[in-house]
């Protein structure tokens, strides 16, 4: 039945509005198409030429008519770019208090990894009723998170985060695709994610874990890679605390300002001297590049923001004015 109907369920406080604006350029563009091509036909027909010998009379344009063509469509698709953009920022700003969920793609599966310590493959489990947040990342090429129900999709790229949020509104199994041909088995990277009262997706979270919670998970990482002997968290040693960096306007060697998102300390943690902290030296830390997995920084990742509690939102990369709020206090930092 699904597979007949033209559009995919909706499931997501936002899906309508898609649908309403995939609608308005239906409706623009439809009767567009059949009028430009009514008027082909027509003309071509009513100024046929008759007798080898007519001559057409000379046309010499008309002003108001160009400036008429030229202006209403304009203004037709300015409304479009509008429109899209303000859906665009809105699926791409998460709010405050999301629920966090991790997500990486690999040649060609999903994997997915849940603050609790839970993880699946091919298997996405949200609430209704909660703003859920997804980090995208990639452990080879580039891949495309799909979910058709909730209207949304994004490139996953290696070497980064992409996010996005949705609320989901009706329980079910909803599809998840990868939209980016990834190689030989990119059809078969497929997945479900489901849809849960709340009530029931407490008690499935309940469902057991082994190895503990994420932060605990990134919590031992940070020991075994040696990262405690440096970085004391409350003290300021051979390297900075990492207690309140994240979400927070931090001053680097050079002068600038960066905003602590999850990318910056993915950096840090793989190419440590691309930003160095003002106060602090060059090749001290080592080089972390190729040692430690995706799912292991993305463990390390939620461990360093568990170690900043008033911060537990911040908009990773990608335009989003969300994280304008969080810069301002940049510019008091600088002038200290
Ligand atoms: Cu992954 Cu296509």
């Amino acid at each position: 039945m699904d597979a007949l109907t033209m559009f995919p369920a909706r499931a997501s406080t936002n899906a309508g509005e898609v649908d309403l604006l995939y609608g308005f350029l239906l409706a623009v563009s439809i009767p567009m198409t059949l009028l430009i091509f009514f008027f082909v036909f027509f003309f071509a027909i009513k100024y046929r030429r008759r007798s080898p010998d007519e001559r057409p009379k000379a046309i010499h344009g008309s002003i108001p008519l160009e400036i008429a063509w030229s202006v209403i469509p304009l203004f037709i698709m300015l409304i479009m770019v509008a429109w899209g953009t303000k859906l665009y920022f809105e699926n791409y700003t998460p709010p405050r208090n999301t629920l966090d969920i991790y997500v990486i793609g690999k040649q060609w599966m999903w994997k997915v990894q849940y603050p609790d310590g839970q993880r699946e493959i091919n298997e996405l489990h949200v609430p209704t009723g909660r703003p859920v947040k997804l980090t995208l990342a990639s452990e080879d090429v580039i891949h495309s998170f799909y979910l058709p129900a909730f209207r949304l999709k994004h490139d996953v790229v290696p070497g980064s985060y992409q996010t996005y949020w949705f609320e989901a509104t009706r329980p079910g199994r909803y599809h998840i695709f990868c939209a980016e041909y990834c190689g030989t088995n990119h059809s078969r990277m497929i997945g479900w994610v489901t849809v849960m009262e709340p009530n029931d997706y407490e008690a499935w979270l309940s469902g057991g874990t082994r190895g503990g919670s994420m932060v605990e998970q990134g919590r031992a990482l940070f020991e075994q890679y040696g990262c405690v002997t440096c970085h004391v968290l409350d003290s300021q040693g051979r390297c900075p605390s990492l207690r309140n960096v994240y979400g927070n306007p931090v001053q680097l060697e050079d002068g600038r300002t960066v905003l602590a998102d999850e990318a910056y300390i993915r950096e840090s943690i793989l190419n440590p001297n691309a930003k160095i902290v003002k106060g602090y030296k060059r090749d001290v830390m080592p080089v972390f590049m190729g040692q430690i997995s995706e799912d292991g920084l993305l463990q390390l990742i939620v461990y360093i923001k568990s170690l900043s509690p008033q911060n537990t939102q911040v908009t990773p990369s990608g335009p989003s004015p969300a994280a304008v709020p969080t810069r301002a206090p940049a510019k008091q930092v600088q002038k200290q």
